[in-house]
């Protein structure tokens, strides 16, 4: 068996990674070898029987020996050790879920149920570096890969309702302590039957204004309100969040100039609301024909295995088209099908995904199985 180098694997993503891994049986392909950036010469996690102790994640000499290294350990870490690795010599495989490589030329994102031909021509062509994409992009497309892959999307918005896990851990926490900061401050008139509903909302919004609120990883309250800007500022009023939706979604599926062929415009406004988990889509989607919606949504039902239409009716959409509904699971259901005012061929879509699953983690061990056959 092959030996795997594993880094970050005990974070949030790396966690689920693993989970998935043991779930799929995927240890049983190859030999891992894990490292850590705090622990080196610590005990492997107690489930990987046998494995050696753990290594320093920054030794490039030990990395090196590795054939193929996968990282959820951040960006951070990749900016620090990948050049390094490069320039030591190494050639092997570098699987990531970070976005520091995602757009370089000689990096593939990898969503294979969307564009394994993408990733089967780079493994020939003998591309080393296969990256996850952002969260929000890969899970619009394991929705939505049989519209774009049947050339029915001419171009899309995309307004997002993203969760707290896509900042990190701390930023779930944070929100949780906010909103029991802000119940805290309410509760007993919450608990009075008899009390003013606008006493309460005063009470609110005065401990969401207070500068005591938790607050450190979000900068603002996001429990009981919302924040309509993510990642870095870009500075021509679009959000890095934002950027990526068309940058990512037209390099994954093998579109626009670097291809020869005209990139497909995906733009729209990036939200954090205070969900845990799934991160939320609501799409218009300018179709290249009138397709009428029973095709649309046969279409949709067949792009993927994993892409699953909700009835555009009240009850089922309250029930299965929620971060709530969809947490823990790798569906990815589209509903509120629809075609617009504006005309026959405009199409609204609302889709939701586990961003740690389809969004982080998935991509990466399918990869991993890919090259390892
Ligand atoms: N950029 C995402 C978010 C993280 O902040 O929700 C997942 O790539």
């Amino acid at each position: 068996n092959q030996a795997v180098g594993l880094v970050g694997w005990r974070g949030m993503v790396g966690s689920v990674l693993m989970q998935r891994m043991r779930d799929e049986n995927d240890f049983s392909l190859f030999q891992p070898v894990f490292f850590s950036t705090s622990n080196a010469g610590g005990p492997a996690p107690r489930w990987a029987d046998g494995a050696a102790a753990l290594q320093d994640a920054y030794d490039i000499d030990a990395l090196k020996k590795l054939p193929i290294i996968v990282t959820a350990q951040g960006g951070d870490y990749t900016t620090a050790v990948y050049p390094k690795l490069r320039a030591a010599g190494w050639d092997g495989l570098w699987i990531d879920a970070a976005s520091t490589l995602r757009m370089k030329d000689d990096a593939i994102i990898v969503l294979d149920p969307v564009n394994r031909p993408v990733i089967d021509s780079a493994l020939q062509r003998g591309v080393k570096n296969y990256i996850g994409g952002n969260c929000t992009v890969s899970c619009m497309l394991m929705g939505l890969a049989g519209l774009f892959n049947s050339h029915l999307v001419d171009w899309m918005t995309c307004m997002t309702y993203q969760a707290a896990s896509g900042g990190g851990a701390q930023h779930m926490r944070e929100l949780l302590t906010q909103f029991g900061e802000i119940n805290g401050a309410v509760k007993s008139l919450l608990d009075d039957p008899a009390s003013a509903i606008l006493e309460i909302d005063r009470g609110v919004l005065l401990k969401q204004q207070d500068a005591s609120l938790a607050h450190d990883q979000f900068g603002v309250p996001l429990g009981g309100s919302l924040i309509p800007w993510i990642d870095k500022d870009l500075g021509n009023g679009v959000s890095r969040e934002e950027w990526k939706a068309e940058a990512e979604t037209n390099k994954i599926l093998g579109r626009g100039p670097a291809f020869g062929t005209q990139s497909t415009p995906v733009d729209g406004l990036c939200v954090r609301i205070g969900a845990m988990r799934c991160h939320s889509q609501a799409l218009t989607i300018k179709l290249a024909r009138d397709v009428p919606v029973d095709e649309v949504a046969d279409i949709v039902r067949e792009g993927s295995k994993w892409a699953r239409v909700v009835a555009n009716e009240r009850e089922a959409t309250m029930h299965e088209l929620t971060p709530v509904a969809v947490t823990g699971t790798l569906d990815i259901p589209v509903g509120r099908l629809r075609k617009m005012s504006m005309g026959p061929e405009y199409l609204s879509a609302f889709t939701v995904g586990d961003q740690l699953l389809w969004g982080a983690a998935e991509p990466l061990r399918r990869m991993l199985r890919i090259i390892l056959g």
